[in-house]
């Protein structure tokens, strides 16, 4: 099931997310749709906030960003908790399903540690960089509430802000449905 993408503007994405107890709901089913949302959109990362889910959940495929750091890293983030970033922040020109036609960069640490459980329950304790930690970082942010313009300078987001406030009216062109936000 495809759910629409949740945008700029609505709380959902403001607000930090639950964790999931196990056995509450059905995680392959969610993780599943999650992909599909995901790729419909042609996206490399999906949080449960932008699918109007307020649950720490997260799903990442970097596959299409053809990079020898991502080979392979598909995944399913459940209960996440990052303790430990490390090394120098670096900078790279994100973009955000939420946000549909910005990008900015930002600056993240390049290494992290983190820790979670996947769609079968079983817990991990695993460590990325490079971009395989900034997809993670990014989607992470997600669930905290956070989005990628909160890291941008007062400068940068005032000359972004009609633009993200015609996004949270829904006067945004995306190739993928997305969900116009509701105050609440
Ligand atoms: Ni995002």
């Amino acid at each position: 099931m495809i759910y629409p993408i949740v945008v700029y503007g609505d709380p959902v994405l403001k607000k930090p997310a639950e964790d999931i107890e196990k056995g509450s709901i059905d995680v392959k089913q969610l993780a599943e749709d999650m992909f599909e949302t995901m790729y419909n959109a042609s996206g490399v990362g999906l949080a449960g906030p932008q699918i109007g889910k307020s649950l720490r959940i997260f799903v990442v495929d970097g596959e299409p960003m053809d990079e020898e750091n991502l080979k392979g890293f598909k995944k399913v983030f459940i209960n996440p908790e990052i303790f430990d970033e490390e090394g120098d922040e670096w900078s790279f020109e994100e973009g955000c399903l939420s946000i549909p036609g910005i990008r900015a960069e930002v600056f993240r640490p390049e290494k992290l540690h983190i820790r979670y459980f996947d769609e079968d329950w079983n817990e991990h304790e695993e460590e990325y960089e490079g971009l395989a930690a900034r997809i993670i970082q990014h989607e992470y942010d997600h669930i905290e509430g956070v989005l990628f313009t909160d890291h941008l300078t007062g400068l940068k987001r005032r000359l972004l802000k009609s633009k993200l406030t015609n996004i949270s009216k829904g006067n945004v062109k995306a190739d993928y449905r997305i969900a116009i936000p509701q105050k609440k």
